[in-house]
């Protein structure tokens, strides 16, 4: 029997590929323009580093991660988000000893155990951006206008941005508190899972997808309501920095997001028409992760958007990327003659050599099926070695757009094609 590709995992094909790397040369384009350094991270890491990091108490941590023993007795995690590696690079390589901020940008696969569907995978890819070393509402502002500029320039539609504030440990503990005591009377009809997070993550349960549970919280405490004079004060100038780009927000105290380490800002991108997964990115302030994984106190803030769900949302708009995909010569020899073979792969390595993106066949096809090929690959000039040209020394250009043909002699034709 065939062995299939694991559950929740795709394979991507030269169609596919060319697309991706039309976004990811946008993205590593946006970089340059915002000021982000790309840093690579190990694809596994020791356990504890998302133990700690992402917060045991998280879905990601409890039943999501891709948990092995290496040969050496360790406890080996494939990454299932990209901060903690960063931070943890951060602190290993002393990025905090070079001029801060330090701006960081990495992307690539991550692995959580998450029931598969449209637009949620095992392994998927994200983009993921982080200003660390800096506590201005400046920056919090800056990665929300680098994300929606990115999907502005996709011409991805219908975004809404939801933010809110989680505030710092000591407003969120005075919050939590009122939560319980609002909660308590009605533990008994939460679902079994909002029971589990009343005592350790309460502020989960405005999160849940129960109806019961929703209709329960739909009255609780607000934590914008209980944010400290500091956090206020942030949360505040990130609106207003909102504002002044332009960028319009929606404020949702029930967004807590599914990692630990946030402090002040939150926030998520929905896209409309993509079905449930509708979160195209999320992020938010961590003043407090860089010390609890070994740091020394440092501000940051970042955001990770989902790859897939980008074309997701490109496709249920009926928008696509229409990435480059013609190549630039094709080469069509007569297989019946020896030296018009031999020309023809003499001329496809110069060109190749001088840059320009060639192909021929491999093996005796009719020169109208190789035609047919040069069409197919949306070549933009095809280069025809037939036996009457061959035996004189001369080529036959084609241009493939006007339909123009010429003939020149083979290294006239090399040159030529060489320049364009
Ligand atoms: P997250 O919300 O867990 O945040 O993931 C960010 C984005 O990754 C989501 O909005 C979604 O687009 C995509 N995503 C997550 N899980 C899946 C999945 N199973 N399949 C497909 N796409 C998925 C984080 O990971 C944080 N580290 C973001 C961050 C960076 N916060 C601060 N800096």
């Amino acid at each position: 029997m065939a062995i299939a590709r694991p559950r929740g995992a795709n394979d991507f094909l030269p169609s596919d590929t060319a697309k991706w790397r039309a976004v990811e040369a946008l993205l590593r384009k946006m970089c340059v323009e915002y000021g982000f350094g790309e840093i690579r991270t190990p694809i596994f890491e020791e356990t504890e580093l998302f133990a700690r990091g992402v917060g045991e108490n998280t879905d990601i941590v409890q039943k999501e991660m891709y948990t092995f023993q290496d040969q050496g007795g360790r406890s080996l995690t494939l990454r299932p988000e990209f901060t903690a590696s960063v931070c943890r690079a951060y602190i290993e390589n002393k990025l905090y000893g070079q001029p801060q901020p330090q701006k960081l940008y990495c992307m690539g696969p991550l692995f959580r155990y998450e029931r598969p569907q449209a637009g949620r995978f095992r392994q998927f890819h994200q983009f993921n951006i982080e200003i660390i070393g800096v506590i201005s509402p400046l920056a919090d502002a800056e990665i929300i206008s680098f994300v929606w500029d990115l999907y502005r320039r996709l011409g991805i539609q219908g975004l809404v941005l939801r933010l809110n504030s989680v505030g710092c440990p000591a407003c969120r503990a005075v919050y939590r508190a009122a939560l319980q005591d609002y909660l308590r009377p009605s533990l008994g009809e939460l679902c079994p899972t909002c029971q589990h997070r009343f005592a350790r993550n309460p502020m989960r349960i405005l999160d849940c997808k129960s109806d019961t549970c929703r209709g329960i919280s739909a009255a609780s405490p607000r934590i914008i309501d209980y944010l400290c004079a500091e956090c206020a004060q942030h949360f505040a100038a990130v609106k207003q920095n909102l504002e002044i780009c332009g960028i319009p927000y929606s404020l949702d105290s029930s967004m807590v997001r599914g990692l630990d380490y946030y402090t002040k800002t939150v926030f998520e991108i929905c896209a409309e028409g993509i079905g449930a997964q509708s979160a195209i990115c999320g992020g938010g302030r961590y003043d407090g992760l860089i010390e609890m994984i070994g740091g020394a106190p440092t501000p940051a803030v970042g955001v990770a958007l989902g790859m897939e769900r980008i074309f997701v949302a490109l496709a249920a708009q009926n928008d696509d990327i229409k990435p480059q995909t013609g190549i630039g010569v094709f080469i069509a020899a007569d297989f019946s003659v020896d030296e018009a073979v031999r020309q023809a792969f003499a001329m496809a390595y110069d060109l190749r050599k001088s840059g320009v993106s060639t192909a021929m066949d491999y093996e005796r096809k009719s020169l109208k099926a190789q035609l047919k090929t040069a069409n197919r690959l949306q070549a933009a000039y095809t280069v025809i070695l037939g036996e009457a040209e061959t035996d004189r020394g001369m080529a036959l250009v084609k241009d493939m757009i006007s339909g123009e043909q010429i003939e020149m002699t083979v290294e006239q034709a090399r040159q030529h094609l060489s320049q364009r």
